[in-house]
Formats: C-alpha cells, sequence, structure tokens
C-alpha cells in the first residue's frame, strides 16, 4: 500500500485538533471533576463508604493533574499497569513515535484515546469507582432532552413499518430502496449530535438537528454518497448478521436501534449485533448498561415524558422484544478502546476482524469510527473512500461508514463538490461542524 499521509497533529496551527487540546480538552476533564463532586456530594449525605469518598478525592487529584498537564503542555505519562492488558499496547504505541510528545504536539487521535484510558486507569483501582461512569449523567440528561425527536421519530417508524413497501414480499424496489435511504439518514443524521461537542450547542440548536425536517434537509450535505451501492449489496447478499460498530449513547443510540429494527423486520437481516465500548470513551459512546438505561427509559414515565406516548410505548416493546430473543445482542471487545487504528485490526485483533468478515454489513457509527477507519491521516479530501481505508479495503469486510463530519479528516468527495462545500461553509467548517456528512460503502473485495 502507499504509505499514507501523516495523522493529523495537535501542532498543527488552524487544525481542529490544536483547538482540541488547547481549549476542549481542559474543559473536558474539568466537566469530570465536577461530575465526581457531585456524586461526592451525594455521598456526603449518607449513601457512600468514607474510603469510598477519599477514594474520589483521590481521583480528582489525578484528573487535576491531568488538566495542568494538558494546559501547560506536558509530555503524554506513559500509563501504569492496572491488570489489564491494553495498557501495554497503549505504552507500545507512546514509546514508538520515537520522540517525547507533548498534550500540544501528539497524534490527535492517539493521544485523546489515551486520555480516556488513563481516567479509566484512575477510576480502576477503586472497585466502586471502576464501576463508575463520569458520563453516565450528561449521556441521560440529554437523552431525556431528546424526547420530542424520539416520538417523532416512533411515530415515523410505525407508519414505515406498516407501509406496503416494508413488507418483505414487496416487489417494488423503487419503494423498498426509498425506505433504506430515509432509515440509513435516520441513523446518519443521530451522529450529529455527541456531547463532546455539545458544551457549544445550545438545547434548541439540538432539537433542529434532530427532528424530520432537518434529516429531508440534509440530504445535499451529504458530501460524498455511497448510500446506492450499499443498498445494492444489501438487497443482494443472503440474509445474514449485520455488526453496528456503535458510537454514541442516547438519542444516536435510539436511532440506531430503529435502524437496526427496521433491518430486522424488512428482511434485510436475520440478527444485529451491536459492538459497544467497555469503558466510558469519547464522553458519550455507548457501553453496555446505557443500552439497558435506555430501554428502561423508554418505559419510564417518572424519567422520560415520552414514555407516555403511544408510539414510543410500541417501539420499546418491539426493541425489548428483539433484545430478549436475541435478534438484538451486544458485544464487546477490547480492541474498540485501544489508541490503534482499525487498519491494525488484522494483526493486532484477528479474532475481531474475522468476526466481521462473517456479517453481511458492518455498519461504522460516527466520527471516531471513521477516523479510526482512515488513520485520521490528512488525506486529500477527493482521495477515494477504498485507498484511505487501506488494508480493511480487502480484508473481506463490507463496511459501510454513517459518519457526520466533526474532525480534519474527510475522503471520498469529488472535485466539484469539494468546491461547492468550500465555498458553501468557511474555512473548513464544513469537515468540522457536523452539519456535513458521508456515507461511504466498502465491499471488501
Ligand atoms: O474532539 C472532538 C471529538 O471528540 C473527536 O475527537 C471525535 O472524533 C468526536 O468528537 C466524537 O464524535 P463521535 O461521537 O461522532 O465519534
Ligand atoms: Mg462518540
Amino acid at each position: 500500500y502507499p504509505s499514507p499521509p501523516r495523522e493529523v497533529w495537535t501542532s498543527e496551527e488552524g487544525s481542529m485538533a490544536r483547538e482540541t487540546a488547547v481549549t476542549r480538552w481542559p474543559k473536558l476533564v474539568q466537566s469530570m471533576v465536577d461530575d465526581v463532586d457531585e456524586t461526592l456530594g451525594l455521598g456526603e449525605s449518607g449513601c457512600m463508604e468514607g474510603c469510598q469518598i477519599d477514594e474520589g478525592r483521590d481521583i480528582q487529584r489525578a484528573l487535576r493533574t491531568l488538566k495542568e498537564d494538558i494546559i501547560q503542555d506536558q509530555a503524554l505519562r506513559p500509563l501504569q499497569s492496572d491488570g489489564r492488558p491494553d495498557i501495554d499496547g497503549f505504552n507500545t504505541k507512546l514509546a514508538s513515535f520515537g520522540q517525547t510528545i507533548t498534550w500540544h504536539n501528539c497524534p490527535w487521535l492517539f493521544a485523546e484515546c489515551h486520555l480516556y484510558r488513563f481516567t479509566f486507569f484512575s477510576l480502576s483501582e477503586s472497585p466502586f469507582w471502576r464501576a463508575y461512569d463520569v458520563f453516565a449523567r450528561q449521556k441521560l440528561n440529554a437523552f431525556v432532552a431528546s424526547h420530542a425527536a424520539v416520538e417523532e421519530l416512533c411515530e415515523r417508524y410505525l407508519s414505515v413499518a406498516n407501509s406496503d413497501a416494508f413488507a418483505t414480499t414487496n416487489t417494488d424496489h423503487e419503494a423498498q430502496q426509498l425506505l433504506f435511504l430515509e432509515m440509513t439518514e435516520v441513523a446518519l443524521w443521530g451522529n450529529a449530535t455527541d456531547l463532546s461537542l455539545l458544551s457549544s450547542t445550545s438545547l434548541d440548536q439540538i432539537h433542529a438537528l434532530q427532528g424530520t425536517k432537518a434529516i429531508q434537509a440534509g440530504q445535499a450535505r451529504i458530501v460524498s454518497n455511497d448510500m446506492a451501492a450499499a443498498w445494492d449489496h444489501l438487497r443482494s447478499c443472503p440474509k445474514g448478521r449485520v455488526d453496528i460498530v456503535l458510537d454514541n449513547a442516547g438519542f444516536e443510540l435510539f436511532t440506531d436501534l430503529v435502524y437496526a429494527l427496521y433491518l430486522l423486520g424488512a428482511g434485510f437481516a436475520s440478527a444485529i449485533r451491536l459492538h459497544v465500548k467497555s469503558i466510558p470513551w469519547f464522553v458519550s459512546d455507548v457501553m453496555p448498561r446505557d443500552m439497558d438505561v435506555l430501554l428502561s427509559a423508554l418505559t419510564d414515565p417518572a424519567l422520560f415524558s415520552g414514555a407516555n406516548n403511544q408510539s414510543v410505548r410500541a417501539v420499546a416493546a418491539l426493541l425489548n422484544a428483539a433484545y430478549q430473543d436475541g435478534r438484538l445482542a451486544i458485544e464487546e471487545h477490547p480492541f474498540w478502546t485501544t489508541g490503534l487504528d482499525f487498519q491494525e485490526m488484522p494483526v493486532c485483533a484477528p479474532d475481531l476482524l474475522e468476526t466481521l468478515r462473517q456479517s453481511a454489513l458492518v455498519i461504522f457509527k460516527g466520527d471516531l469510527n471513521y477516523r479510526k477507519l482512515v488513520r485520521d491521516a490528512k488525506w486529500p479530501h477527493t482521495t477515494l473512500f477504498r485507498q484511505a481505508i487501506g488494508v480493511l479495503g480487502e480484508a473481506g469486510i463490507r463496511i459501510l461508514a454513517l459518519r457526520t463530519n466533526k474532525a480534519d479528516v474527510c475522503v471520498g468527495l469529488d472535485e466539484q463538490t469539494l468546491e461547492r462545500v468550500e465555498k458553501e461553509a468557511s474555512k473548513k467548517a464544513w469537515v468540522r461542524n457536523g452539519r456535513y456528512a458521508v456515507v461511504s460503502f466498502s465491499d471488501g473485495r
């Protein structure tokens, strides 16, 4: 393979990487300290043991040190062992850069993974805090705030599920394709709201990003669109398992679950496997318990006002049934929370590669998964997706990436589209602000 360009570094003036390192990471780490504070405040009123409170204070100290390291542009520290094997991988990679890398002069992707792994390390010394998700509060609050979009989507899904085009016996391929496009867009734009970018987004803006109108208006903002190729693949391949490498909890997870129901119900998948993260990751990524939290919130009016809505109840029942009988299942793998990009999967996680090869379609959701597919490398935007995914392009995995653009890297555009978006959205806004997207497919051959 021709060697790819270098990955994006936080030292690059004007890059989103730099802005993230200088401005967003310190705020992010502070938000974790604040969250622990809130829990300690509740704990001090009696529901926590003294040693757990002390451990919480130690965690806050470790996080404050991390924040200071970032602000003062200190070197990334090697991680200490907490008994999990992935630590060696982080430290080997850190050493492989052959120079001291500091927070303002490091590969963005690796350093941000290192940040989340360090956070988990500082929690993991205590049995109480090891099971604690510093982002759980934010995830649940954001989901509760998205009730209007959840209700709207449930109503739409039920009317789609009762339509002629949905029936597995239907031979109107055009109508079926239209449904596929609509449902794929639901899952795509569900990624527009993730909590790591929310600090600058108002609730009104979130609502504007989530509704049906936003989805319709979104088509012109899909700057590279392989949906037709994905559709051709899906309708012609034997019905089998579909995998979704999930991104964010809350509203995005809900759109993914609706998409999964559609794929099962319309006869394009016999089972759906949802790949989740095992540790708190990039703020809002789905962990196993987020699935349970979401399913119970959907039927709990005390928590989620949408739970009173008939359509929400009906969709929740469909989801619960599929989850209980195993058509919908979640799966963890340590590879998803390493600092490695996905092109390292054949060497570093061959078992996972084999699992994904057996899938009819592997859907990668979101910005981070996309960056890991293309190595976060500074490809010219007109590079073919197939070229950017390197070894994965012929590893026998059928890949569909659904990603709203929230970072410096993006491939698959033709010259005309590139010219248009650069005029439409000033500077690099179209790669960064989450309002544009790509849908990229590779048949793996
Ligand atoms: O720093 C911004 C960021 O955290 C990126 O690192 C990451 O790619 C993105 O936000 C998370 O987005 P998503 O949840 O879509 O992967
Ligand atoms: Mg995410």
